[in-house]
Order: C-alpha cells, then structure tokens, then sequence
C-alpha cells in the first residue's frame, strides 16, 4: 500500500500540478484535500495544456478515481467551467467524485473577500479574491454550506436563508454594499445540485477501498507551507493548512496510512501577493528568472516575485510536513545563469539566527546569507538520467538536498510530463 500526502513546500505554484499528473499514472485514487479555486495547477501532457483551479490533476488518467476531499471548498460555477472545458477538450470526467463533506463557496464569500481586501487598502494581503477566507472562516464558525447541503433543497433553503440574512447584515452595514438575493442564490445553486447531484457522495467507503485495494493514493496539495495559517509568513497567508498533517484530514485517511511525504520545491524562489521574501531578487537576475520561466499566476495573472532558492525556509517546511523525499522543479530555469546562489541562512541585526522566524516583522528584517555556486549554462530539458545532468547541475541538487536534509526522488527539467529525472523508487 502507498499513500503519498504530495505538498507544496514554499510559496505555491512549485509544480505540484506536473508531478500529481506525472504520479497519477499509477494512482488508482487521487484526492484534492485543501484551498479551493485560489490554485492554479498546470498540467502539460499528450492531451495538451490544461490550468486547473479544482479538478484533481489526475483526471487525465480515466482509470483513476478523483475526489474533490472535504477539506477543499468548492465554488460550483468554477468547477462546472472546468468540467465543460475539460468534457469539450475530449478528457473524460465521469470519474470525478465530490465529498458530501466539502464546504461550497457562495456569491457572498467572493464578495466579502473583494469588500474586505478593499477596505484593508495598502494593508491587503494580495488574495485572489476567490472568497477563500471567508468561505474557511465560516467552515470553522459553523456557518458554512457543504455540498451534501446540496441533495436536500428545502434544507438547502433554510439554511441559505438563515447564514445569508447574517452575511447581508454585514455586507450592508458595514460594508455599505447592496444585499444578495437569497432568491437568486437559491435558484442558481438548485441548478448547481441538479448538476454535480451525481458526483456528490459519501467518500469513507471508496476510501476504504482504495486501502483495500493496496493500490497508490495520491494527496494533491495546494498552495504551499510558507502560505499555511499556522506556520506561513502570518497574516500573510492562505486559509486552509496546505500541509501535510492536513493531507489526513483533508481527505479522511488516517494519518499512519500515509508513508511518503513528498514535498515539491522550485529550485528557486516565488511569491505572489504580498508579505515578505527574504531572497527576493529586484534586479535583472529576478527579472530574467520571471521572463525565462513565465512566472505570472495560473489564476490571477499576477506577475509572480521571484528570487534565490532559500535553504533555510525550505529546511523549516521540510521538517514541519516531514517530508521525506522531494521532487525539485524546474531546474531548466536557471541553465542560462553563470551563477546560482542559495540561501543558506539568515541574518538580523548582523547575527545569524537558528530558528525561521514566526513574526512577518522579523521575517522582514531578516537577511540571507548566500554561497555562490557555479552555472552549468547548457540545456537540461532533454536530459532523462541524473548521472547525464552537467556536474555543476548535480553539484546545486546536491547542495540543495544537504541543506534541506532530504534527497530528491525527482528532478523536473520541464514543463511537460516526460520532462522529468526519477532518481529513486517514490515508494
Ligand atoms: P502548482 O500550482 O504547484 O501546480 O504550479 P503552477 O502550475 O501554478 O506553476 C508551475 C509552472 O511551472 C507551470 O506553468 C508548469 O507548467 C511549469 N513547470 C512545472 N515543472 C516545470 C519544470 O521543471 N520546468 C519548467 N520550465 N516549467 C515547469
Ligand atoms: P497553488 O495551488 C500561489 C496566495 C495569494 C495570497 C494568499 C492568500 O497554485 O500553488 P487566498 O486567495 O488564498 O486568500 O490568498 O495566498 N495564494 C497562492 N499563491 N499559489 C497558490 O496556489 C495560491 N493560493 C493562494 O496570492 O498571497
Ligand atoms: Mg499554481
């Protein structure tokens, strides 16, 4: 049996989507566990280019069952797009599921996010106005609508109408926005329920039968470590724990079920949105790594901030998932740089520090301590073996593997499915 929890370990956007599709392959179930439509996971392979905000990325592989998990919150008009986009690109769907348990998003979430991060002005967090916030806050304020909700109209109704009165106090009042119709609420999300009614079920016994089965699971994570509530760059951050630890109860697998934590970094750095980023690069090195690699935001379009790969937060995301092995991602970025530099510790006030700081005051003050180590400047895209990797380029993996103390099981060297190195068994 092998479960793999499959998580982000910086900032989003390391490639998890790549990897999920590449290991799907062998999966006989994939489940999405955490964030909602705030993701953005692209998946290249023979069907083509696909941007996926909440389809498991192991759709492409029509043996596999995808879940949508309860710990992810789904906006209903979002995946319904996604669905017709995938059905008339010719990718089978049939065999997406949705946990009855997973919270939905509703019109007054994305509003509420957009009133809220307007108000905030220059202290905005940069979200991507997906209504994730307030949609995980109501979760855990017991005022959420999950999609079982859906399978029951005239409960439906009633709850709808006793959460909305509340939100439209507060989009009113305080806000000084217009109300939502409950009306107009109830009869599109009926639309919704008639649509996604035969996707929506209980998920403990296909669960059960995947562990049966001793077939591969794979936990596909969203966002990454530093966006986690608890351990991110607070209150910078996202609202739902992209961890590992979250892979379980995202899903409902025991957590002894999972063996393998596999943790995806970019060999470099990026952030959208705001808060700080000690290896930020303002200068033609972050502005080439930007252009060579398209880093703008699968969902919002953002230019995405980009710097040095830091040794010292992914040692600290490393440790907080367990992880225990990791695929390294786009190591064909850097092939144009003479140079490559990693951050291997930090500095405040001309002291190095032992511990990643909690507070984004500290974080911010904090500067990186780098060691130089030479470029390989020739194309890895082509290359399918390690040991076929110029010296150089093994020299920064293993560099890289030291500091964060762990060894890499895969190393991508583009975009594309084959596009990959598999240095060890996963499991
Ligand atoms: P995710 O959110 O973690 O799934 O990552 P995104 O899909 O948002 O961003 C990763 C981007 O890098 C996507 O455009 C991928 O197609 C691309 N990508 C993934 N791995 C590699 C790689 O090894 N090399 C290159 N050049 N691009 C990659
Ligand atoms: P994937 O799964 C990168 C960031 C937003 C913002 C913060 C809070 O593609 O890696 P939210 O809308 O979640 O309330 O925004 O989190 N963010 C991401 N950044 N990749 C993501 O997902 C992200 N999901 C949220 O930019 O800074
Ligand atoms: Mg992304």
């Amino acid at each position: 049996m092998s479960v793999i929890a499959l998580v982000g370990g910086q900032w989003g956007d390391e490639g998890k989507g790549k990897i999920t599709d590449l290991l799907a392959e062998k999966a006989s179930l994939v489940i999405r566990f955490s964030g909602g439509d705030n993701a953005g996971h692209t998946v290249i392979n023979p069907l083509g280019e696909f941007k996926l905000h909440l389809t498991p990325s192991g759709i492409f592989n029509s043996n596999t069952t995808c879940m949508l998990g309860n710990g992810v919150a789904i906006n209903p008009a979002v995946l319904l797009q996604e669905i017709e986009e995938l059905q008339q690109r010719g990718v089978d769907t049939s065999h997406l599921i949705i946990s009855d348990r997973a919270h939905l998003i509703m019109p007054y979430h994305t509003l509420l996010d957009k009133l809220d991060e307007e108000r905030k002005g220059k202290k905005a967090i940069g979200t991507t106005l997906k209504g994730i916030g307030p949609a995980f806050s109501d979760k855990t304020a017991r005022l959420g609508i999950r999609a079982g909700d859906l399978l029951d109209k005239a409960a439906f109704k009633e709850r709808l109408s006793t959460v909305l009165s509340l939100k439209n106090d507060i989009i009113t009042k305080i806000y000084g926005a217009e109300p939502l119709s409950l009306d107009g609420i109830y009869n599109t999300y009926c639309e919704y329920a008639d649509r996604f009614s035969g996707f929506i079920r209980e998920t403990e016994s296909v669960i059960r039968e995947a562990l049966a089965s001793k077939k591969m699971i794979l936990l596909e994570g969203a966002q990454g470590a530093m966006l986690d509530p608890d351990f991110g760059s607070y209150p910078y951050v996202t609202s739902s724990s992209p961890l590992a630890a979250n892979a379980s109860i995202g899903s409902g697998i025991g957590f002894s079920n999972i063996n393998k934590v596999l943790g995806v970094y970019k060999l470099y750095t990026t952030r959208v949105g705001e808060g700080p980023m000690p290896t930020e690069l303002n200068d033609e090195t972050g502005d080439l790594i930007r252009e060579r690699a398209h880093e703008f935001g699968t969902t919002t379009g953002r230019a995405r901030r980009c710097g040095w790969f830091d040794a010292m937060l992914s040692r600290f995301t490393v440790a907080i998932n367990g992880c225990n092995g990791l695929a390294l991602t786009r190591l064909d970025i850097l092939d144009a740089l003479p140079v490559i530099k990693i951050c291997t510790g930090y500095i405040i006030d001309g002291k190095p520090i032992d511990y990643f700081p909690s507070r984004i005051a500290e974080l911010a003050k904090c500067q990186p301590v780098y060691e130089e180590l030479e470029g390989w400047q020739q194309d890895t895209t082509g290359v399918r073996e390690y040991k076929k990797l110029p010296p150089q380029a093994q020299k920064y993996i293993k560099r890289v593997e030291e500091l964060v103390s762990c060894r890499a099981d895969i190393i991508s060297v583009g975009a594309e499915r084959n596009q990959t190195i598999i240095t060890r068994d996963i499991i």
